[in-house]
């Protein structure tokens, strides 16, 4: 097993299992141009998050790190045309590049970006009495116990809670104290096992993206 087949297969699978999709391109394009770091989900990653989507029927999707938005256009891909999706970015920067990624794909109506660290924006959703089909958690990492809480704020039952990259190479598994976006990940998992009002698990995966994983909750 080496990783150069690991890409080859992710690459097989999204050539024979996605069209040809030059909104997706361009957004990948336009994020490089204005320099942004390539750590947006993976085409079939994208694919999985707008199928679960789906699969949820979900109308009200909340993603917490935009970036470009290439993740907020393949889960705003999946919702019907009164749904909408809020994403919350802390860099004007990434969030002026998503703003265009979003107008090109014609999806300016259904996507909403709130710009400020999400511990500010967060607050803001729940004042306004707002809650979730799905959310996707996707910031910075260290924070991630923090955003499980206010996800389960703007949750009701039935909502789907996905978060990635919770394996980094496997370090999830050694407790190093200096490495806080590790200890935010081990934190955010003990809160989840410890948290009985969602029902979770966690995957591996391997690909384009490397060695890493997501976690997925329903909430009960
Ligand atoms: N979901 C995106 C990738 C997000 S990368 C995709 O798959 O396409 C993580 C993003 O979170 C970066 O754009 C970063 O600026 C943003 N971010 C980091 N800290 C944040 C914070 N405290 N609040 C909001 N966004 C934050
Ligand atoms: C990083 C962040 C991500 O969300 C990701 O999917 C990959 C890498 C990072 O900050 O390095
Ligand atoms: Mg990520």
């Amino acid at each position: 097993m080496n990783i150069s087949l690991w890409n080859d297969v992710d690459i097989y699978f999204s050539s024979k299992l996605q069209k040809s999709d030059p909104i997706m391109n361009s957004i990948l394009k336009a994020n490089a141009e204005a320099g942004l770091p390539a750590i947006d989900v993976s085409p079939n990653q994208g694919k999985l998050l707008y199928l679960l989507a789906k699969l949820k029927g979900a109308k009200n999707i909340l993603e917490i790190g935009t970036l470009g938005g290439y993740s907020s256009v393949w889960l705003a891909r999946a919702l019907p045309e009164d749904g909408h999706l809020v994403t919350l970015e802390f860099s004007e920067k990434h969030a002026k590049v998503a703003n265009e990624n979003i107008r090109n794909a014609g999806l300016e109506n259904q996507i909403e970006i709130m710009i400020g660290p999400a511990l500010g924006t967060l607050p803001i959703l729940k004042k306004r009495l707002l809650s979730f089909d799905l959310i996707f958690i996707d910031a910075d990492k260290p924070n991630n116990p923090e955003y499980l809480k206010w996800a389960l704020e703007l949750s009701k039952p039935g909502t789907v809670i996905i978060t990635d990259n919770v394996v980094r190479n496997g370090k999830v598994i050694e407790d190093d104290p200096e490495d806080s976006n590790v200890q935010g990940i081990r934190q955010f998992i003990a809160l989840l096992s410890e948290e009985s009002r969602i029902d979770s698990t966690a995957i591996q995966t391997v690909g384009v993206k490397g060695y890493d994983g997501f976690a997925l909750g329903v909430v009960k």
